[in-house]
């Protein structure tokens, strides 16, 4: 059971990086060109946000049964990164993400829309490539 969470958390992160990178690049790109909001548009953040949303939720299954989240061994980098900064700055960036969508959505002008959602989730982007427990930080964690 905690194997298949730990597989499909693992595995989400490529859908969660793919859609929020093609939602970041296409909103700086409708926000320089003048373009307007489309629906295909506002169907992308939206999938973006609901990829994050389930990452979250096996996030937090994670949370409460993974080894790896130990709060009585501060010391040792890793029990650290998986206990505190991992999941404070992953629920940061869905945090963002999801005022971000809800933001553009209520802005009146296209501009403004693209405008946000490049900003927000432009910023979310940045922190999950950080807080992603990649293999050659030596933890045993894979690529998939
Ligand atoms: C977009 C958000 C997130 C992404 C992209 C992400 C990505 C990852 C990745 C790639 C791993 C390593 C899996 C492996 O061993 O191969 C991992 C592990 C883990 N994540 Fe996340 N995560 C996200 C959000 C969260 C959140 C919000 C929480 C907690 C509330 C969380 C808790 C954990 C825990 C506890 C582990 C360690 C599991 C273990 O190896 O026992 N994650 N995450």
């Amino acid at each position: 059971m905690l194997n298949g969470i730990i597989h499909a958390h693992s595995g989400l992160r490529w859908v969660v990086l793919i859609l929020l990178t093609a939602a970041t690049f296409m909103a700086l790109l409708k926000w320089r060109s003048n373009a307007p909001y489309t629906e295909g548009g506002r169907k992308l953040n939206l999938f973006t946000m609901i990829s994050m949303h389930v990452q979250l939720l096996l996030g937090l299954a994670l949370f409460f049964m993974s080894d790896k989240v130990n709060f009585s061994q501060m010391k040792d980098a890793m029990y650290r990164f998986f206990s505190v900064e991992h999941t404070t700055m992953m629920l940061i960036a869905i945090a963002l993400v999801t005022i971000g969508y809800v933001k553009s959505k209520k802005a009146s002008e296209e501009a403004k829309k693209h405008k946000l959602i490049f900003i927000f989730y432009g910023i979310a982007l940045l922190l999950i490539l950080v807080a992603i427990p990649w293999p050659f930080r030596g933890w045993g964690n894979g690529w998939f």
